[in-house]
């Protein structure tokens, strides 16, 4: 179309009126070969070819470059570490995680999810996105051996507890040691421990008149919420907030903390400072630690 539209060819001097309205027919006067003709066609020619190879140059390179960032994608993917969450309830931070995973921003793969409430919407999302479901525990009897030996067998790097109601069995802190977070809807370690979860922080934090709170990741140790503290962000408590309102803010700066802090952990950017506090190594600034 490009190359008929530049042609302008000029009709030839003994050019033969159509008979028919066939497109043929109005076009071939056009391409009698007078020396004008020939010279404008040939150059036309000359154009399109250095136009498409030009355009075939910028697609093949276009392929190249894609190729070359998938490759890159699928190396990292396998040095990729392997995750496993553990949930109880909706869930929005396992999916603010593994939508992470798939978009880059962490390296590594969601591998398996652990729950102890089988039906719960953290499950339901995992079934529906082919990431193996594992109950625990799975009766009264069931041992922490049992998990750490399933965790195991699907070469758990990391586990992130992401509203997970249960207390982690000491043999599983004990076999992954400063491997297992965990994340805490309040600014530890105010208003954590047994039976700080869910609204029962958020109306704790109200009542108390505390005029800032926020998420808080911390490593798991053997009690509930005690961990060494690796990151924090902070929300401001609103002068007439309801608990609700404060989950709310809260939640939406937790899935961009555990993400920026996952990502960080899989990129091995967590360092232990003497005294025992780990720190988040900044990837903009590698002399920056926060
Ligand atoms: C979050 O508030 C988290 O801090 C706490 O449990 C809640 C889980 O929410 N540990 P969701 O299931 O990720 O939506």
């Amino acid at each position: 179309m490009m190359g008929a539209q530049n042609l302008q060819l000029q009709p030839s001097t003994n050019a033969l009126a159509p008979s028919t309205k066939n497109f043929e027919g109005l076009i071939t006067p056009f391409l009698q070969p007078t020396k004008f003709n020939r010279l404008r066609l040939t150059s036309a020619i000359s154009r399109i070819r250095s136009t498409r190879r030009q355009s075939l140059c910028a697609v093949i390179s276009q392929k190249v470059d894609d190729v070359r960032v998938s490759l890159r994608r699928h190396d990292e993917k396998l040095n990729g570490k392997r995750l496993a969450v553990f949930v109880s309830g909706g869930g929005s931070n396992f999916k603010a995680l593994h939508a992470a995973t798939l978009n880059g921003l962490i390296l590594g793969d969601v591998v398996v999810l652990v729950t102890n409430k089988e039906d719960c919407g953290g499950a339901t999302y995992a079934k529906e996105n082919d990431i193996p479901v594992v109950l625990f525990p799975r009766t009264k009897e069931s041992s922490p051996s049992e998990l750490v030996t399933t965790l195991r067998k699907f070469n758990v790097d990391f586990i992130l507890l992401a509203g997970f109601l249960k207390l982690i069995p000491v043999e599983l802190v004990q076999q992954f040691p400063k491997r297992i977070l965990n994340i805490h809807p309040s600014l530890l370690p105010a208003f954590g421990g047994k039976g700080y979860f869910g609204m029962k922080v958020h109306k704790a934090v109200i009542a108390s008149g505390a005029r800032y709170s926020g998420p808080t990741i911390h490593f798991v140790d053997e009690e509930y919420d005690t961990g060494r503290i690796l990151a924090q962000r902070v929300v401001p408590v609103c002068a007439f907030d309801t608990p609700e309102n404060l989950a709310a803010r809260v939640l939406q700066e937790e899935h961009q903390l555990y993400v920026e802090v996952v990502a960080a952990l899989c990129e091995d950017r967590i360092i232990w400072r003497d005294d025992g506090v780990p720190l988040i190594q900044s990837k903009e600034d590698p002399q920056h630690y926060s």
